[in-house]
């Protein structure tokens, strides 16, 4: 027979459980290093709840870990490569056990393909406003980008499929309220696309994520046979404009989808990007250090909840740079780069 006393403490337990299960709680992808890491590092004073730094490879997932908690930043670690849906599945179990639901999404992740360090004009190195004049004239007169089927592939399948993975497996567990930010590219400008046909479907507001995969799709056809840059695909760092250009359309699709579910409130997705931030992925050519990227991200991150006028002048399914939303569709955005 149970008595009174036990009976309180089975019950203690049950709600000490319970609690648990509502602890808030944010994940960010490719958090290693470069922003992810800088977005950790930051969240780990600015969230209320658990963070999860995730990283692909467990050992330098948790150098991050370790070297964050020596700053007196405290995280948790958990292995989580984009590509991989197993890995994404055990995060999902992993989360759902601990907090029940998940409250804040950062799409990080990312590959850009190409060497930054090679990349040249043919009368000179890619300065800041070169950048920006091969970039907002998909041009690509540059020396040492060279064109790789492979390499595309990877491309697409990290910063397109890979993001649309973490998508599909943790979406379910968004909670009201919940906050999604994707790290995208003014390079995913729409202006870097030459072919109307998929640049219509693109901007289609019925467009379903299935048909968004399929022109994904399609693409890596193209990528097999050769350089998609020729033949209206966009030409600089053809790839991974082509993938943030899809990943900021996904962004408009999913927030249009999430709010006909009625089962969960005030859901805020959008994209955005950082600028031209001095990272490995740039061989640190960029004009804005880490610290300086995290403006944009941060503010999405932490949208205010609730609804009413205020809200709806809140960006949602959007593309925002340096805090402002962006006409991605029609804007030749140079301003990418700050100089
Ligand atoms: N830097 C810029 O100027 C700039 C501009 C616009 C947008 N962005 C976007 O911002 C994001 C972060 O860029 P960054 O400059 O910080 O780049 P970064 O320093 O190269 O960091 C990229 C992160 O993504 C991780 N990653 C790569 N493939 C992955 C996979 N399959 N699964 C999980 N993680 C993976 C990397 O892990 P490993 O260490 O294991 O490779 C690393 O942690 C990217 O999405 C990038 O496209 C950057």
């Amino acid at each position: 027979m149970v008595n009174e006393g036990e009976s309180d403490a089975v019950a203690g337990k049950q709600a000490a459980k319970e609690e648990k299960k509502l602890s808030r709680c944010a994940l960010v992808t490719g958090a290693n290093k470069g922003i992810g890491y800088g977005l950790v590092r930051a969240l780990s004073k600015k969230f209320k709840g658990t963070v999860y730094l995730t990283a692909r490879d467990k050992e330098r997932g948790q150098e991050a870990q370790h070297a964050l908690s020596r700053d007196d930043r405290l995280c948790e670690f958990l292995q989580l490569d984009v590509k991989d849906r197993a890995s994404i599945e055990k995060v999902r179990d992993v989360i759902m056990e601990k907090h029940g639901g998940l409250d804040l999404l950062i799409q990080n992740a990312g590959i850009v393909g190409a060497d930054f360090y090679q990349i040249r004009l043919p009368d000179g190195p890619m300065t800041p406003p070169r950048w920006i004049d091969v970039a907002d004239n998909n041009h690509n007169d540059v020396v040492n980008e060279v064109y790789s089927a492979e390499v595309a592939e990877d491309v697409v399948q990290t910063d397109f499929f890979g993001a649309l993975n973490v998508a599909e497996i943790l979406f379910p567990l968004l909670r009201s309220h919940a906050r999604v930010v994707y790290m995208s590219s003014g390079l995913g400008s729409l202006r870097n696309l030459e072919i109307v046909e998929v640049k219509k479907r693109l901007v289609d507001p019925e467009l379903s994520v299935e048909e968004l995969k399929s022109i994904a799709n399609d693409y890596l056809r193209v990528a097999k046979e050769k350089d998609p840059g020729n033949v209206g695909y966009p030409k600089h760092l053809g790839p991974y404009s082509f993938s943030k250009m899809c990943l900021t359309v996904l962004t408009r699709l999913q927030q249009r989808d999430i709010d006909k579910d009625e089962s969960r409130e005030d859901i805020i997705i959008n994209a955005c990007t950082p600028g031209f931030v001095a990272t490995e992925m740039t061989s640190y050519k960029g004009t804005k250090t880490i610290e300086e990227a995290l403006d944009t991200p941060l503010y999405l991150a932490f949208l205010p909840p609730g609804s009413g006028p205020e809200q709806s002048k809140l960006p949602r399914g959007a593309f925002v740079r340096d805090l402002v939303e962006v006409d991605w569709i029609g804007e030749r955005d140079s301003s990418f780069i700050k100089v």
